[in-house]
């Protein structure tokens, strides 16, 4: 029987069949084209309550390209100001009968909420809910990855930085591991490193250096302040020193190792210019795949030719 989904919240419950299906979709549309038929008919609402450039941007061009009709919730003139709460924002939104909801919010569970009080079939798409999950950036990160490398099991990837405060670290944490990755290594500042039990499998390396002998992939992080207390904050130059991504280090890793950077980037305190505009960066390859995924997903949970099944 085909895995199907019938939300998209967390990458936790999705198993490497499911993945890699949204996986070989995303390529076919990037190999054949879009199919602009697909979603006719169909309704996306974008609910963002934290900024985004790519990620809503991608989603909106992926509902299109596949002939949906995209909705941009205005989120800082919405009733949710006005003391509406998100219950009733959920159902009043569900009464105008869109299909799907892609929704990012700083508190951590929010999509998954919104799916458990969902009253019609709407698909909830979690678009990054504060530092917990952002489902489609790890797929778009690993489907980066298998276009070049295609031995999971033979990969040694490093994830660097504000790993504490990153839902892009738990999520490319738990779609490179669905996939076999060999060797997980996770460095940054002793203060945004998880706890040992919070990441199993995976090798803490205080030492940046050390993490980069021989690596195939480094993912490094933004500093994410925007999630710190004004006392975690780090001084950027030191930050830059100890845990920037520069021509020197990258040398340190194996020949033509990836380098992948989820965006916003912020030149000269986690990445140095001539890296991230260098041969080895997929900053801008992430983002083009970034459209393909959405639409992958989208797909999956909205093509009339692969019903959804009750959750
Ligand atoms: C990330 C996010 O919002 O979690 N950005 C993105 O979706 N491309 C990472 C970040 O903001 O640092």
């Amino acid at each position: 029987m085909t895995e199907t989904f019938r939300h998209l919240i967390t990458l936790e419950n999705l198993g490497p069949t499911i993945i890699t299906r949204i996986l070989d979709r995303a390529d076919n549309f990037l190999q054949h084209g879009n199919d602009s038929q697909l979603l006719a008919g169909r309704t996306v609402l974008n609910l963002f309550f934290e900024p985004s450039t790519r990620t809503r941007t991608s989603f909106e061009l992926a509902a299109r390209r596949l002939g949906a009709l995209v909705v941009n919730f205005d989120t800082a003139h919405a009733s949710t100001s006005k003391g509406e709460t998100l219950i009733d924002t959920l159902h009043t939104l569900e009464a105008m009968q869109i299909d799907a909801l892609v929704v990012r919010h700083k508190q951590p569970d929010t999509p998954g909420f919104l799916a458990h009080h969902a009253h019609s079939d709407v698909a909830i798409i979690n678009a990054g809910d504060g530092n917990r999950a952002h489902p489609t950036q790890g797929l778009l990160d690993v489907l980066t990855i298998r276009q070049q490398r295609d031995d999971f099991s033979a990969l040694t990837v490093v994830i660097c930085g504000d790993i504490r405060h990153s839902r892009v670290a738990r999520a490319d944490i738990r779609a490179l591991k669905a996939l076999g990755v060999g060797q997980l290594r996770l460095c940054g500042p002793g203060s945004f490193l998880p706890d040992e039990d919070e990441m199993p499998g995976c090798i803490i390396y205080p030492n940046f250096d050390a993490a980069m002998e021989g690596a195939d992939v480094v993912i490094m992080l933004r500093l994410q302040v925007e999630r710190m207390n004004s006392d975690e904050l780090p001084d950027t130059g030191a930050y830059f020193r100890d845990f920037g991504l520069d021509a020197r280090r990258l040398k340190l890793a194996a020949p033509e190792c990836l380098v992948l950077h989820p965006g916003p980037i912020n030149r000269g305190i986690e990445i140095a210019p001539e890296v991230a505009d260098g041969p080895q960066s997929q900053i801008l390859r992430q983002v083009r795949n970034g459209v393909a995924v959405r639409m992958a997903v989208l797909a999956e949970l909205l093509n009339p030719a692969n019903p959804r099944q009750p959750s």
